[in-house]
């Protein structure tokens, strides 16, 4: 078990730059496998859910090459197996490799996936999908076996514009017979970056990044290389804290029409932002104003930053809302923000947030990965120590994130505890 200590109130100035996007990553190494040749991922994040991923290739016995922040996948001598329910557990992302094991092999015996604990996070729109391309699904408890003679190409109009369904269906429908469409499909710039990959293994899709998606089955894929889009939600997380404490503090290497939801809020509740071409540069203000806030689908504001946007609103003057339209159980933070003087009413989907409130390091308990974030962002601020316990769940999403922090000026530590 690990452990993060914080001593709060330092100026943070220097350069931070943002990493690969997790959420892009974790669906760029299964699509990866429809190929019997190299297929080379860079700027690939160095992540736990990365080594968890890696994990999974290797258990399937394809050749990986992995080198600082990049990633070469050979599944020529792939072997389709069970893959472990502890395994399939240790992230959300494992789902992926049910369309990709049933693209290719028209079999996958796999588990529910794990993830962070922010809702039911049901799977209904990925399985129907398959299901409407020709596959059969058996759930047994928590193992789903998904067969096929042959996938064909349909309309797929998806009931909610679901990231890991779109990307999923948009996978296995990469080698059916015939086109398929999927209407209603999520817009995430990460979509975009997954369809540009299978196009780059010469695969048929246009669309993607639109709510209309058109899927042209090919029978084989070959070759191919992906360049990861920056981590959007990790640019935000550093620019929310750059709001509060930079002093000329750049983050960098990002693309600034990819968080427009974030810096638009940021510009009315005052900061002092800079949006330049491929960075922002962040200047703390103590004058802060309150805001409401709705989380919605791309690109609306995302639902992965608004627990460290929650940490800014304790800062701003007068009170303000948020409404979290996307999952379930996204306020655990909550508790522990309040334990460090913060004044926030949870009710159902909704925080109102009374500001502006000092906060003061205490011992608190990162519930998720995000709400980890909301941790460090408020230990930052905080006056005195703050320690953060169950950091794994961090560790799973932001690379380096001492490294990055401690650069700036941050007096941040992590360390194993018994
Ligand atoms: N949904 C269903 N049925 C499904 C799939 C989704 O009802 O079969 C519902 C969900 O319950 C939710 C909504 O649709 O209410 C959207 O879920 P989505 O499928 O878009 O989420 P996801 O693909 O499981 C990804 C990210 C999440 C991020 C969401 C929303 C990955 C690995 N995860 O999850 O990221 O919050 O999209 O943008 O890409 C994170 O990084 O911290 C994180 C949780």
């Amino acid at each position: 078990m690990k452990q993060i200590k914080i001593e709060g109130g330092k100026t943070l100035s220097g350069t931070i730059r943002i990493s690969g996007a997790k959420n892009a990553a974790v669906a760029l190494i299964p699509a990866a496998i429809l190929a019997d040749d190299d297929v080379t991922l860079c700027n690939i994040p160095e992540i736990s859910d990365i080594d968890s991923l890696e994990e999974i290739l290797k258990y399937l016995n394809v050749d990986v090459k992995r080198n600082t922040e990049s990633m070469i996948i050979n599944a020529k001598n792939m072997e389709n197996k069970e893959i472990p329910e502890e395994i399939a557990k240790k992230l959300r992302a494992s789902y992926y490799f049910m369309g990709a094991l049933l693209a290719r092999y028209k079999k996958v015996v796999m588990y529910f996936p794990g993830g962070c604990n922010i809702g039911k996070r049901p799977i209904d729109i990925h399985l129907e999908g398959f299901e409407k391309l020709g596959a059969t699904v058996n759930a047994v408890g928590d193992k789903y076996e998904i067969t096929a003679e042959k996938l064909v190409g349909t309309s797929l109009k998806l009931p909610v514009a679901s990231v890991g369904a779109t990307i999923n269906l948009m996978i296995a429908a990469t080698k059916a017979e015939g086109v398929t469409i999927i209407s209603n499909a999520a817009k995430e710039p990460e979509i975009i970056n997954v369809a540009e990959l299978l196009n780059s293994m010469g695969a048929k899709i246009s669309g993607a990044g639109t709510d209309t998606i058109k899927i042209t089955g090919v029978e084989n894929l070959s070759k191919g290389y992906s360049f990861v889009i920056p981590d959007r939600i990790e640019a935000g997380t550093y620019i929310i804290i750059g709001s509060l404490l930079g002093k000329n503090l750049k983050v960098d290497n990002i693309i600034p029409s990819h968080l427009k939801a974030l810096t638009e809020k940021l510009l009315e509740c005052g900061a002092d932002i800079k949006i330049e071409q491929e960075s922002i540069i962040c200047n703390k203000n103590d004058n802060l104003k309150s805001n409401d806030i709705i989380t919605y689908y791309y690109p609306g504001f995302p639902t992965d930053l608004q627990q460290p946007f929650s940490v800014l609103l304790t800062q701003c003057e007068g009170t303000s809302t948020i409404e979290e339209k996307i999952w379930e159980n996204r306020f655990m933070h909550v508790p522990y923000l309040n334990k460090m003087g913060a004044k926030i009413k949870v009710a159902d989907k909704k925080a109102i947030i009374n500001g502006k409130t000092s906060l003061v390091g205490q011992e608190v308990v990162a519930t998720d990965l995000r709400g980890g974030a909301s941790m460090i962002v408020a230990g930052l601020i905080a006056s005195g120590k703050t320690t953060i316990n169950e950091v794994e769940h961090i560790l799973r999403g932001y690379d380096e994130i001492i490294e990055k922090l401690s650069n700036v000026g941050a007096k941040i530590e992590i360390e194993e505890i018994k």
